[in-house]
């Protein structure tokens, strides 16, 4: 099961399953509006989308073994509820990928993961727009 948070109109998860179809995939995003636009131009009938805040992720504990976050992270107004959810919802052993603008202030959301995984911040390039944070999870 990947999930994504933040999803927007869903196209990552549409790339995801052109090339892997055997996946689990689900969006979820805080606007309805990106909800019903992601299920209509959902490029695949696997791919479900629903109305959620990474703040209360309305899924079991350990129930996703990848969360992924593109461009929204800078988003989130509450980092360590969100720290607390994604690593409550990933399952021991999980990978939590989070890319957001390099220059986005990460700093909350990096330390309040620092307090539950190993997360690491990079930049994906020296001179790189983007940044990325990648933790393996279930190492609390
Ligand atoms: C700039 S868009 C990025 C969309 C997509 N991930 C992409 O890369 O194209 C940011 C998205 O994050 C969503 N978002 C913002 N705050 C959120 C939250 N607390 N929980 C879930 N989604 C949120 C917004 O509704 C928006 O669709």
């Amino acid at each position: 099961m990947v999930l994504d948070i933040g999803a927007g109109p869903g196209g990552l998860l549409g790339r995801l399953a052109a090339r892997r179809p055997d996946l689990s995939l689900t969006g979820l995003d805080l606007s309805p509006d990106m909800v019903a636009l992601a299920q209509r131009s959902a490029t695949a009938p696997a791919i479900r989308f629903e109305v959620a805040d990474v703040a209360a992720l309305p899924r079991p504990d350990h129930s996703a073994d990848v969360i992924v976050s593109t461009l929204s992270a800078h988003e989130w107004p509450e980092p360590d509820r969100a720290a607390a959810e994604l690593t409550r919802v990933l399952r021991p052993g999980g990978r939590l990928l989070i890319y957001d603008f390099r220059f986005a202030r990460l700093r909350e959301l990096t330390g309040a993961l620092a307090e539950r995984c190993d997360v690491q911040r990079r930049a994906l390039h020296p001179l790189s727009l983007f940044t990325c944070l990648s933790a393996p999870v279930g190492c609390l």
